[in-house]
């Protein structure tokens, strides 16, 4: 009877002992979550001031990103430019600092204008770079990056007259698929003609010079680049016309309107478009096709960017 009642107590103690452990095994994990909480990015994002939704945006951050925003106060203009197609994290002070100033509300132009650098002043001494030679069909040349006066591709060859006015050289791989563009244009009874292509920095000078002396340097800058900074250098470009058209009048064409639908299709670019000249730094231009191969003409054609656009989102660092 004795032996029952202590086999009793044993087993309540036991039980007792073993809630007692599952208590405090549930209480220790509470805490250890608690104080996980405490560290997380969720609670110290929401600490600062960012909405559970906003959070869940930064979330999709890497580390070393959301460390730097934990440095920042809470800015709303901080996820409105996160979200933003061309967003560069790099950039997220400028973004916010250009748009505080400028009148445009437009955040996704203000992108565009500081990936491209198009804040600074054109030819500034201070922000001017080397174009990068290296990356052969894909270099950049505008009013920011520039080209020694002694670049010159090695691979040019002569445009045969019968598809050129006046003597033209460009690169082989661009000449070949201007060669198959012109073909399948011709075919639809369309005439593509070259009308300038590779030009060497002394002969850009000499143009840009004759075009400042005509009507100043602010005109010749909005059509022509300064020796040095033209694309033209690149033997990458072509100013295409057709017969009885000007480069002015070239627009009105149908070779205008068929190389408007097709070029990208030959790797083909319209590179100073309209609508887009804060960023290219020039006037429209309806006759100047840059090449960058069909892949990257591709992707600029269809999501309606400028290279100079392709170029800081896609290649620069
Ligand atoms: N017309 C283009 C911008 C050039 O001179 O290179
Ligand atoms: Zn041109």
């Amino acid at each position: 009877m004795k032996k029952r009642r202590l086999k009793k107590s044993v087993k309540k103690a036991l039980y007792m002992g073993i809630i007692s452990i599952i208590l405090l095994i549930l209480i220790v994990m509470g805490i250890i979550k608690r104080v996980n909480y405490l560290h997380s990015y969720k609670y110290k994002l929401s600490k600062i001031g960012y909405s559970d939704a906003e959070i869940t945006e930064i979330l999709k951050l890497d580390d070393k990103k959301i460390d730097i925003l934990l440095d920042k106060a809470y800015n709303n203009l901080i996820i409105k430019f996160l979200k933003q197609k061309y967003f560069k994290f790099n950039y997220l002070d400028n973004y916010i600092s250009y748009y505080k100033k400028s009148d445009n509300d437009d955040l996704a132009y203000t992108v565009s204008v500081i990936n491209v650098k198009a804040n600074n002043d054109y030819y500034d001494k201070n922000t001017i770079k080397k174009t990068d030679t290296s990356k052969n069909y894909l270099l950049l040349v505008n009013k920011y990056n520039y080209l020694d006066k002694n670049y010159k591709p090695n691979d040019l060859v002569n445009v045969k007259n019968y598809y050129s006015y006046g003597e033209n050289q460009i690169r082989k791989e661009v000449y070949d698929n201007f060669l198959k563009m012109w073909t399948d244009a011709k075919a639809e009874n369309l005439n593509l003609i070259i009308t300038s292509a590779y030009r060497d920095y002394n002969y850009q000078n000499q143009l840009w010079t004759s075009y400042s002396a005509q009507k100043g340097s602010a005109w010749a800058d909005s059509v022509a680049a300064r020796a040095g900074y033209s694309e033209h250098q690149t033997g990458l470009a072509l100013d295409i016309v057709t017969y009885g058209s000007t480069m002015d009048s070239f627009e009105k064409t149908n070779e205008f309107k068929w190389l408007n639908e097709n070029s990208y299709k030959y790797g083909f670019i319209l590179r100073y478009p309209k609508g887009k000249e804060n960023l290219t730094g020039y006037s429209y231009e309806s006759w100047h096709y840059r090449y960058v191969g069909k892949d990257v003409a591709k992707k600029i054609h269809d999501e309606g960017i400028t290279y100079d656009e392709y170029y800081a989102y896609y290649i620069e660092k």
